[in-house]
């Protein structure tokens, strides 16, 4: 990873890449294990992220099913000013660290109205995808040469605990995208219960929540006729197959995608069309599929304002402001650290 730092020039960084990526393998090999020997089998969606899924993912952002995107880019388009004075600080400046940065599309509305308003303030995106990484800094450096960038690569369990060096003033933590909806009730509290953890009282919390709807729009948002989710999703076994020899023959699965319009979950699977052995070379394993059996492979949280107001009382947050897109599709909040 090192050899993509010098050509970039502003970015500075404080990994060390190579520890990471063997942390990141062994995890890797660890969690796939687990999933597929469990009953009902299940992986975690965090790895369809690599060059191919980030591509398939940016094409789903670009789909007009999949809506949260435009919505997002929307509220920030039209709100960047509000937005933007909510997060200044004109006496120290400020960090804005963004988790799960991705291509940084709708950021960088925001970004270019503090550059160019004479916003002082150091952005960092963190994403588990190195590729994404790379892609924005390299982007973020010829597009915005005076912006300061220090990336990081990680996931976001591991990132938290050193955000609570951003103490010297305030910082903004963004996570947009409803990517919160990817963890369930329990694990989003502890998400938000441990960003609270580094924040102190001037800082902000700002995140996107993709908002429950007609059931339709949501199914139709996953589950898109020209099978790039579906891609998204198989994507999974790709990496399976390649980076621990393992043999899927990706045909031979079917994405299937539910909502449950009560509890607001959309849930993705694989679904095994014949019963197969599939051997995974570096797990030394074989794994059995039945016919019709699943790997449940992703959650898609829907929220509203009371789901939200519980989760973020329940971290220990308190909501400051609301925005949202005309259609109220999606919704984006920022939180600030209770007082006790
Ligand atoms: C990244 N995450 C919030 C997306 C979502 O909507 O759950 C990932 C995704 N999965 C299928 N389409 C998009």
């Amino acid at each position: 990873m090192a050899i993509y730092w010098p050509k970039i020039g502003k970015i500075t960084t404080t990994n060390n890449f190579m520890d990471n990526k063997t942390q990141r393998d062994t995890t890797f090999k660890k969690e796939v294990l687990e999933g597929l020997s469990s009953f009902p089998k299940y992986l975690s969606s965090k790895y369809f992220y690599d060059k191919k899924g980030d591509k398939l993912f940016q094409e789903i952002m670009a789909m007009p099913t999949y809506y949260l995107t435009k919505c997002e880019f929307d509220i920030i388009s039209t709100n960047t000013r509000e937005i933007g004075e909510l997060f200044r600080d004109r006496e120290n400046g400020l960090d804005l660290i963004e988790l799960g940065a991705g291509d940084g599309k709708k950021t960088k509305v925001l970004l270019k109205y503090m550059v160019e308003n004479n916003f002082n303030f150091v952005y960092k995106p963190i994403d588990i995808s190195e590729n994404a990484v790379e892609l924005l800094t390299q982007n973020l450096a010829s597009e915005m040469p005076n912006l300061s960038v220090d990336a990081e690569i990680g996931e976001y369990f591991q990132v938290l605990e050193r955000l609570k060096v951003f103490d010297k003033r305030k910082k903004v933590i963004m996570v947009l995208g409803s990517n919160i909806g990817n963890l369930r009730h329990p694990k989003a509290i502890e998400f938000l219960s441990k960003l609270k953890d580094t924040m102190l009282p001037d800082d902000l919390l700002f995140m996107g929540f993709d908002q429950k709807k007609n059931p339709q729009t949501i199914l139709d948002a996953y589950n898109d006729k020209e099978g790039i989710t579906a891609a998204f999703n198989k994507n999974i076994l790709t990496r399976i197959n390649r980076e621990l020899s393992g043999n899927f023959d990706i045909e031979k699965f079917t994405h299937w995608e539910s909502y449950n319009p009560e509890t607001g979950t959309a849930k993705s699977f694989l679904v095994a069309t014949e019963a197969m052995d599939i051997t995974i070379d570096k797990l030394d394993t074989t794994i059995h599929f039945n016919k019709w059996e699943t790997i449940h492979t992703e959650i898609s949280q829907k929220y509203n304002d009371e789901v939200v107001g519980w989760l973020a009382n329940q971290a220990g947050l308190k909501i400051e402001s609301v925005f949202a897109d005309e259609r109220r599709y999606y919704k984006n909040y920022a939180f600030s650290k209770a007082q006790d």
